[in-house]
C-alpha cells in the first residue's frame, strides 16, 4: 500500500495558486525529491502533507487513511522547515534528544540514536554547544539530526542541505539517504539542486506552477523528460524550434525556419507539426569540420569556452538557430579556440521532441 497519496490538492493564497491539482503517490520507504523553481509550490506541498497548511480542496491519505482534516501531531510526519527552528536554550545534544525524551523512549536506545545522528552530521564534538554558538550550516545539520531522531515514519525535508558548503553537501547526500533507508523512513526532500535530486532520489517529482509535471526515476526524468521545461531544468539542454519534416519508427527530423535539419528519437508527432527539440548540453558534441563529415548536424562558430574544471562548455553560434552549447572533457580545452568553425552533433536517440507548448516556447522555458 502506498504510504502517502496526495489527491488533486488545491491551495490558493490571495489569488496566488500554490497548488493546482497536485497529485502524487509515494511508496512506503521511498525517498522522493521534489525539484522545481522558486515559487513553484514545493513548500506548500510539504506543509499540506504534514498538516501545517490545509488544502482548499483535495485529499491527503497516509497509510490508506484520509488525514486531510487531522492535526499535525496525529500524522506521524516531521517537517524540517526551510527556516529550521532549534531550541535556543537547549544545547545541541538536548535539541536532538527532544523527541526521544517527549516520547519517553528507553534511555539507552535514545542515547544511541542521538549519538549516531550527531555522528552522521559530523557534530559529535559540539554536543554541549548552544545553537547560537554555531554557524548557520552547523545549525542546519543539528536540525536535520533532530528531525531524523524524531521517531516519525515520514520525514519532510525542505532544502535540508541548503546552507552547507559544496563538499559537505555532497558527503551528506549519501549519508542522509542511507540513514533514511536504514531507518525505513519515507522521505520527501525538496531541493533546488538537480544533482542532489538525481543522486539521492528513488523518484523525482518535478513541480511547476503548483502541478507535478513529471514523476519518475532520476534516469527517466533526466533522459526522457516529459516537457521541454523538464529537459532544460534537470540538466541543461539546447532547445531548437522548428517543424517536423520526417517522423518514422527510426526517428524524427525537425527542420528550423532557416531550413536546417536536426535528428531526434522517434516521436508521436507527424510531419508538418510545430515541434521543440531538446538535447542535453552534456550529450552535445563538436568536431573539427572535415571534407564529407557525415556526423555533424550543423556548422557553427565557437563564441566562448568556459572552463569548469573536469569539463569545459563550448558555446557555438549557429546561423538561423542561435547559441548551442556542448560540454566536453577538460582535455579538449586546448583543442578549440573562439572563432573556430566546428560541426555540432549528437546521437539522435539523445534528443527529445515535443509538440509546441500552447503558451509558446518562451513561457515554457522560463525558469521562474
Ligand atoms: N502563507 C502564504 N501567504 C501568501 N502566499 C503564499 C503563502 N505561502 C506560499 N505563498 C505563495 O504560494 C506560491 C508557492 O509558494 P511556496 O513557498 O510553496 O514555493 P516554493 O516552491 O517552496 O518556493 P522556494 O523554492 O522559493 O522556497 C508562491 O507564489 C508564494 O508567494
Ligand atoms: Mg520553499
Amino acid at each position: 500500500m502506498p504510504e502517502i497519496i496526495l489527491d488533486d490538492l488545491r491551495k490558493e493564497f490571495d489569488g496566488v495558486v500554490a497548488a493546482d491539482g497536485l497529485s502524487l503517490t509515494i511508496g512506503d520507504g521511498e525517498y522522493v525529491c521534489i525539484l522545481g523553481p522558486t515559487g513553484a509550490g514545493k513548500t506548500t506541498c510539504m506543509r499540506m502533507v504534514c498538516g501545517l497548511t490545509k488544502p482548499d480542496s483535495g485529499r491527503v491519505l497516509m497509510d490508506g487513511r484520509d488525514v486531510t482534516d487531522d492535526s499535525v501531531d496525529s500524522r506521524n510526519a516531521t517537517m524540517l522547515s526551510q527556516t529550521y527552528a532549534l531550541f535556543p536554550h537547549l544545547n545541541v545534544y538536548d535539541n536532538v534528544m527532544f523527541a526521544p525524551r517527549i516520547k519517553e523512549w528507553p534511555e539507552d536506545s535514545s542515547k544511541q540514536i542521538v549519538r549516531s545522528m550527531l555522528h552522521m552530521v559530523h557534530l559529535e564534538q559540539k554536543a554541549e554547544w548552544k545553537p547560537g554558538e554555531l554557524s548557520g550550516g552547523q545549525q542546519q545539520r543539528i536540525a536535520l539530526a533532530r528531525a531524523l531522531a524524531s521517531g516519525s515514519k515520514v520525514l519532510l525535508l525542505d532544502e535540508p542541505l541548503r546552507a552547507l558548503d559544496a563538499r559537505l553537501r555532497i558527503n551528506l547526500r549519501k549519508e542522509l539517504r542511507s540513514m533514511a533507508k536504514e531507518m525505513g523512513l519515507t522521505c520527501i526532500h525538496v531541493t533546488h539542486d538537480q544533482d542532489e535530486a538525481l543522486e539521492m532520489a528513488d523518484k523525482i517529482a518535478v513541480i511547476r506552477k503548483g502541478r507535478i509535471i513529471q514523476f519518475g526515476t532520476p534516469r527517466e526524468v533526466f533522459e526522457d523528460p516529459a516537457t521541454p521545461f523538464v529537459a532544460n531544468f534537470v540538466g541543461r539542454s539546447n532547445v531548437i524550434v522548428g517543424r517536423v519534416v520526417e517522423s518514422t519508427p527510426e526517428g524524427t527530423i525537425v527542420e528550423t525556419q532557416s531550413g536546417m535539419r536536426f535528428p531526434a528519437r522517434p516521436s508521436d508527432l507527424a510531419a508538418g507539426d510545430e515541434a521543440v527539440l531538446t538535447v542535453k548540453v552534456g550529450f552535445t558534441k563538436i568536431t573539427r569540420m572535415q571534407e564529407g563529415q557525415p556526423s555533424a548536424v550543423c556548422v557553427g562558430t565557437i563564441e566562448r569556452i568556459l572552463y569548469e574544471g573536469v569539463t569545459v562548455t563550448v558555446e557555438i553560434a549557429v546561423e538561423g538557430v542561435g547559441l548551442l552549447s556542448a560540454k566536453l572533457p577538460n582535455r579538449k580545452y586546448e583543442e578549440y579556440s573562439p572563432g573556430d568553425s566546428v560541426g555540432v552533433y549528437w546521437m539522435p536517440d539523445k534528443a527529445s521532441v515535443f509538440p509546441m507548448p500552447p503558451e509558446g516556447i518562451e513561457d515554457e522555458m522560463r525558469l521562474d
